[in-house]
């Protein structure tokens, strides 16, 4: 049987060289794990438009539709802000996004022990926390039909609309119960079924997914602005958290900033099943190409590498090795080693992008 496929992406700024160290990662796990992909590279983003135009050729995107997972960097960049909004590197990101199909995007908020102290709240409430926001990317009122801005009674009016069918949220749903499965068996969903019909449906049908499909799975309800709150005060108490795209928007951000920088934080985005069962995915870090450090090697890799354990995790089924690589990037924090974002007040002498991905490679050596 061929071997799994991975499309890299790099794109712009720091994307190649968070890229170069996932690679480095990518190698070490066929040399040393007997886990080998066959893996491809192709242009996204300015990087594209550069050579052909468009920030994502058709070929490019009828690769991203045969592989298994398509890894990405980042895009943009002040070069490319005069271009028309057609062409503009984050218009081939979204492109991959709609083509494909990705209704499901997981954002991880993990708190390695090392970089507690980062937090804005206090240690005890975020040391060991790892929960996972599952938002809802491809429908709601980003995209709900009539929007615009009209004339009424003399003056402008702005409207966007919330619109759920019941199964764009069946789908999602699914998608959480069976990440919940993989992890600590609870979700959480949240609504305003309190003042949104969208939000009366899309608790009745998660209910409806759960009690047919995984009763064993805990399931709780949640208004947004409540569990806005609860994220805030006691992030523990959830595991699993599936909401609609725009809290998702805000509530994964909220999340993720519990835990620290943005050089630490990856995502993946996932849609239906393919024929071979994996479902169709993009991973990638969460922060854009850096324009202020890119070229220096200051770049923190761990965002890239963990969206590539994610891979690991999510397309692969290869949880126990995934597992092995968080492992590392914990350790290599524990040890000290930070790249320039993650030096606090007290200062400290930074390693480079590329140190830091041999710190990690070390590391999963030592793991053997
Ligand atoms: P950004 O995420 O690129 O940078 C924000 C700040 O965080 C900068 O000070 C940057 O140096 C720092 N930073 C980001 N990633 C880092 C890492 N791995 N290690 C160390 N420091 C890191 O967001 P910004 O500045 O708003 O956007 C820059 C460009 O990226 C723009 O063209 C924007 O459109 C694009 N962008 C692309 C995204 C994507 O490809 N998914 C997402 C967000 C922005
Ligand atoms: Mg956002």
């Amino acid at each position: 049987m061929a071997n799994p496929s991975i499309l890299i992406l790099a794109g712009d700024g720091i994307g190649p060289e968070v890229m170069t160290e996932v690679k480095k990662v990518i190698n070490w796990f066929g040399a040393k794990r007997d886990v080998a992909f066959d893996v491809s590279e192709d242009l996204v983003g300015g990087a594209a438009y550069d050579v052909h135009g468009v920030p994502l050729s058709d070929e490019t995107m009828a690769k991203a539709q045969e592989v298994d997972a398509v890894l990405l960097g980042a895009v943009g960049g002040p070069k490319y802000d005069v271009l028309d909004f057609s062409v503009k590197p984050e218009r081939g990101l979204l492109r991959l996004r709609k083509e494909m199909d990705l209704y499901s995007n997981l954002r991880p908020a993990q708190c390695f022990d090392a970089l507690a102290d980062f937090s804005s709240l206090k240690k005890d409430v975020v040391a060991g926390l790892d929960i996972m926001i599952v938002r809802e990317l491809t429908s709601g009122i980003y995209f709900g039909e009539p929007r615009g801005i009209i004339v009424e009674n003399n003056e402008r009016v702005g409207i966007n609309t919330q619109r759920y069918t019941e199964s764009e949220i069946e789908r999602v749903a699914r998608s959480a119960f069976e990440l919940a499965k993989r992890r600590g068996n609870k979700v959480c969903s949240m609504e305003k079924a309190n003042v949104m019909e969208s939000g009366i449906l899309w608790r009745e049908v998660v209910q409806r997914v759960h009690d047919e499909e995984y009763p064993e799975v805990e399931l709780s309800h949640m208004y947004a602005d409540a569990g806005a709150m609860q994220l805030c005060r006691a992030p523990k108490q959830f595991d699993v958290i599936v909401t609609d795209n725009l809290f998702g928007d805000l509530l994964s951000d909220a999340a993720a900033m519990l835990t620290g920088s943005l050089g630490m934080l990856p995502s993946a985005s996932l849609g239906a099943p393919m024929a071979n069962g994996r479902p169709k995915a993009m991973y990638e870090p969460v922060h854009g190409s850096a324009p202020d450090i890119a070229g220096q090697g200051k770049a923190n890799p761990i965002a890239c590498i963990l969206s590539f354990s994610m891979a690991l995790r999510y397309s692969f089924d290869l949880g126990a090795e995934a597992d092995r690589l968080e492992a590392a990037v914990e350790k290599v924090l524990a040890d000290g080693v930070r790249t320039a974002d993650l030096l606090g007040p007290e200062g400290g002498v930074p390693v480079s992008t590329s140190e830091m991905g041999d710190k990690i490679i070390e590391a999963l050596d030592a793991s053997l």
